[in-house]
């Protein structure tokens, strides 16, 4: 089928903004992803003529939107080559995280019960469990921002370990993390493995299968599809093994005021009026990401972030942040002699988007010693004509700072 970028740019309305002669360079799709217009319009169809509850209605409009949303259910499940009743709907990945640390922690830890997650963690994948009352140890980082496998097998081999927690992508520096080794390493110490893929959804193919994780989180808005929504895939064993973390309507079997019970996975989950345009628009943006050559749009997407590693190697002065063997979609880097927001700033002056911060990930800038970094992050739709106006923009930056 090949990849025409040109013709996926083209479907994506929020990339043809021009300021003051310059067109919009966008690098900030790790924070989040630009939209298909079919997305924007199943939306606005969604939200008029096709809009109903679900779950909770008989006449018709309300039996469409409950098939639409369970049809979405179907969709994930593909996407993740899992069984639609192990897909739970959440408000993001975040939130997806969140029951895990709630819901799974205080079902199956107790006292002397070890947790561990990499480094490399977004905060979702760690104040969620420090919001739950859990203290996780920390997977080492390497030097080139790998994770440290071999302390990795020491932490698992001192006993107790419960839970691996790990990003499959770090939003921070990109490194793609070994996650189907990780989890055959975690099981073998009888710990389960839970993958944060907010970063790698968009961009890798993901099948639970073939990881051979036990959890699995990502959100919609990266993937090219809405805010407010995202999933938490768990084998059905697991689901099942975790207390409701929301009460409210639709999540119950029975309910008195002498207590309730509670309906199977994942409905048990899934607490009040869903999100119910989010979740079928997040369908529609997985059914259009799955309609791409995914191995052509890859090899697209592999090509532009070499050229920018090249571009960006001759910055003068400019160092990266991040430099694993395996890494994708994400380039961290500082400047000697410029804060990151002003590097953001002046390639916005040239509308060059870029993310400066600490990109919720503060333990992975200290553990570099930065406490921020500037970051330019690709998509499907990325060009190398964006990777040459962020590098004559960082040219600028040292021109100004240098
Ligand atoms: N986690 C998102 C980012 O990395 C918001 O920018």
């Amino acid at each position: 089928m090949g990849f025409d970028v040109d013709a996926v740019r083209a479907q994506f309305p929020g990339l043809s903004d021009v300021r003051d002669g310059k067109p919009l360079a966008y690098l900030d799709t790790a924070a989040t992803a630009q939209k298909p217009r079919i997305v924007i319009e199943r939306m606005a169809a969604l939200l008029g003529s096709e809009y109903g509850t679900v779950h909770r209605g008989i006449y018709r409009r309300a039996a469409h939107s409950t098939k639409l949303y369970e049809d979405a259910r179907t969709t994930v499940a593909r996407f993740l080559n899992a069984s639609r009743d192990e897909v739970v709907f959440t408000a993001g990945c975040t939130d997806a995280m969140n029951l895990v640390a709630h819901a799974w922690g205080r079902a199956h830890l107790s006292a002397g019960d070890r947790v561990l997650v990499s480094g490399l963690e977004h905060h979702a994948g760690l104040v969620s469990w420090h919001a739950a009352g859990f203290r996780p140890e920390p997977i080492p980082v390497l030097d080139d921002g790998s994770l440290d496998l071999d302390a990795y097998d020491r932490l698992l081999a001192q006993g107790g370990v419960k839970l691996v927690g790990c990003v499959h992508i770090s939003n921070a520096l990109g490194t793609v993390n070994p996650i189907a080794e990780m989890a055959r390493r975690a099981h073998a110490a009888g710990a389960i493995f839970l993958v944060d893929a907010a970063q790698s959804a968009p961009h890798l193919p993901l099948d639970v299968q073939a990881l051979g994780c036990d959890l699995l989180a990502f959100g919609g808005h990266k993937v090219y599809g809405p805010t407010g929504i995202g999933v938490l895939w768990g084998r059905r064993e697991v689901l099942e093994s975790m207390p409701p973390w929301r009460g409210g309507g639709e999540m119950i079997e029975r309910v008195s005021f002498a207590g309730t019970t509670y309906a199977k996975p994942p409905a048990r989950f899934e607490a009040g009026t869903p999100p119910i345009v989010e979740t079928i628009a997040l369908a529609t943006a997985l059914e259009w990401l799955m309609s791409l050559d995914r191995a052509a749009a890859l090899a697209h997407e592999e090509a532009v972030f070499a050229y920018a590693e090249e571009r960006l190697a001759a910055v003068p002065g400019l160092r990266r942040i991040g430099t694993a063997a395996h890494r994708a979609g994400v380039l961290s880097f500082v400047l000697p002699g410029a804060h990151p927001a002003d590097l953001a700033s002046v390639l916005d002056m040239e509308n060059v988007a870029i993310r400066a911060g600490h990109h919720c990930a503060q333990p992975v800038m200290e553990r570099f010693g930065v406490p921020a970094t500037a970051r330019a992050s690709l998509g499907v739709y990325t060009t190398r004509a964006d990777i040459d106006r962020l590098h004559a923009g960082l040219m600028t930056c040292v021109r100004l700072f240098g």
